[in-house]
């Protein structure tokens, strides 16, 4: 109901009247995306990607039920396009935003928007999906909230609390460096500095906490590349919520929140004010090596409940001490008590990096280093017809796996190197049913040869953006049911840059039968030249003439990994 409202513009008075039955309101947000000059974190002037002037770009609220309509006008001088991530996008699949998997780019001076029917409460956030732009600011928080009174969790407040790494190189110069075959490694392009709502981590504004009532703290890892640790010393976090899925309250001293992932933690304040608090966030890669004030590096924020009060002279449970408890989300529950799906599809999958014909070290799943194709995915799918069943018509170096609607499929994700990657399914969350060694000839680490474990109770987690650890499989379950072309593809911008991302044809059939995509987008790929049918180098069934060559591995054994 409300996605026609939101699209049929004589509605506008339906759509009055539906907000008004509570049935969901329109909420329009609009953005200018552009260029900005950026000096945040204590970096020389670098050239940034904000929105209407502003970078930070300001966080997007709703509730349940409404409908966002985010207008962005592209005034970069390249394509662009937002990915909501988190977002199922039932039914509209052309609404997720990946360039050259379901759109073509938004041509430089034109405007679209997208349109997000907002089905489920919870931590999201918004993103360019084009060239990498997340990595250069173009980057949001978005809450979604559930509509008044069906609050799973009672609370006083609500705190936004996103997290993210600030390089003072743009995107396209750092993957130039990582992926020149005559580049010395380490790649020359610095560490990152840490921002916490945007601004420099250690300058802040302080949380204020009121003796007795409790917060919902949202934390929002939007990095391109670093890890962020997140606690409160002398309070206890109590995970509620995990990638806009609610979990049973599970009560820990710290989260480690990998790129793309989100939490919300209970915090109950002190009944009496006695003294102020710190909270500790320290962004870290567990792949650079440690340097001192750059990396790992602690940003330390004031939790105040009042001016003047002494700050707290034990920090307990100190981190590293056998009491500190870090979460493993493996040991969450779905609040909702989802059992564990029975697979009727198993794909195993192999991640890492190898040495290509190209001369580059590239990134891949199962050897192939993902290269987008000339027709996006979505336009093949909705094109071949019958074909579309056939996995070879996406291109050979997507990496496509046509999935049949409903079917269980369970993915294995073997990582034998020594990268962990926070990896991303677009279109669904899936249930974190066991974590393990990796499945390898190669000589791990000891300390990754422990026993596999698996979730904790008869309820696997879910969530979007899961971390296969260095050294380790991971092993995720989902149901395919959600017609529509689905990235999968490693969170840490310069891994998808370098290739680790595959795509999942999810239904074909069903989306050959029920979806129209909007002109307005087809005109996008005209405007570009872009065909709009066909395999993916726009010929027909498995015609790839003339298309350029496919690099191949040379280098077979993973290596060190360059970052
Ligand atoms: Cu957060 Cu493919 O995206
Ligand atoms: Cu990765």
């Amino acid at each position: 109901m409300a996605r026609a409202c939101s699209l049929a513009v004589r509605a506008v008075a339906a759509c009055a009247v539906l907000a008004y039955l509570g049935l969901g309101k329109r909420v329009a947000v609009s953005w200018d995306i552009g260029y900005v000059a950026d000096t945040r974190a204590g970096h020389t002037l670098r050239r940034a990607i904000g929105a209407n002037g502003m970078l930070p770009i300001p966080p997007v609220a709703a509730t349940v039920g409404d409908t966002l309509e985010l207008t962005v006008h592209n005034s970069l001088d390249t394509t662009t396009t937002i990915h909501a991530h988190g977002l199922f996008q039932r039914n509209a699949t052309y609404m997720d935003g990946p360039a050259m998997a379901t759109q073509c780019g938004i041509p430089p001076g034109a405007s679209f928007t997208y349109v997000y029917e907002l089905d489920n409460a919870g931590t999201f956030w918004l993103h360019g999906h084009d060239h990498h732009q997340n990595s250069d600011g173009l980057r949001a928080p978005m809450i979604v909230h559930d509509k008044p009174g069906t609050e799973p969790f009672a609370y006083d407040q609500d705190i936004l609390l996103p997290v993210e790494d600030w390089f003072h190189d743009e995107f396209a110069d750092r993957i130039k460096q990582t992926i020149d075959p005559n580049a010395t490694f380490p790649p020359p392009h610095g560490y990152a500095s840490g921002l916490i709502n945007g601004t420099d981590g250690d300058s802040t504004r302080p949380l204020r906490f009121e003796p007795g009532r409790t917060y919902r703290l949202r934390l929002i890892n939007m990095s391109a590349l670093m890890w962020f640790q997140f606690s409160l010393p002398g309070h206890k976090l109590e995970v509620i919520e995990i990638d806009g899925e609610y979990t049973a309250p599970l009560s820990v001293d710290g989260i480690d929140i990998g790129p793309a992932q989100r939490y919300s933690v209970l915090v109950s304040a002190y009944p009496t004010v006695a003294a102020n608090f710190v909270y500790n966030v320290t962004m870290h890669a567990n792949f650079i090596p440690p340097t001192a004030g750059l990396t790992p590096r602690t940003y330390i924020g004031q939790v105040v409940y009042r001016e003047g009060a002494p700050r707290a002279a034990t920090i307990a449970p100190a981190h590293g001490s056998p009491d500190f408890q870090w979460l493993h989300d493996i040991e969450l529950q779905p609040l909702d008590g989802q059992p564990a799906l029975v697979p009727d599809r198993r794909i195993s999958l192999e991640v890492g990096n190898l040495v290509y014909s190209t001369g580059q070290h590239l990134d891949h799943i199962n050897n192939i280093t993902y290269t987008a194709p000339k027709v996006p995915t979505l336009l093949t799918a909705l094109s071949m017809g019958a074909a579309a069943a056939d996995p070879r018509v996406y291109g050979p170096q997507t990496n496509a796996v046509v999935l049949a609607h409903n079917e269980v499929v369970e993915l294995t994700v073997n990582n034998p190197g020594d990268l962990p990657h926070p990896l991303h399914l677009h279109g669904h969350t899936f249930q974190i049913i066991e974590v393990g060694p990796a499945m390898t000839q190669l000589k791990i680490p000891e300390e990754y040869q422990s026993t596999t474990v698996r979730c904790a109770g008869p309820f696997p987690p879910r969530r979007d953006t899961a971390v296969v650890p260095e050294y380790s499989y991971i092993k995720i379950r989902f149901r395919a049911d959600n017609p529509g072309v689905w990235f999968f593809h490693c969170h840490m911008d310069i891994h998808f840059a370098m290739g680790m991302a595959m795509v999942f044809v999810e239904a074909p059939d069903i989306l050959q039968q029920t979806l129209r995509v909007p002109q307005e987008m087809l005109d996008f790929c005209r405007a570009r030249d872009i065909p709009i049918a066909g395999n993916a180098i726009g010929k027909s069934g498995l015609d790839f003439s003339g298309a350029p060559a496919v690099p191949t591995v040379v280098e077979p054994q993973p290596l060190k990994h360059p970052n």
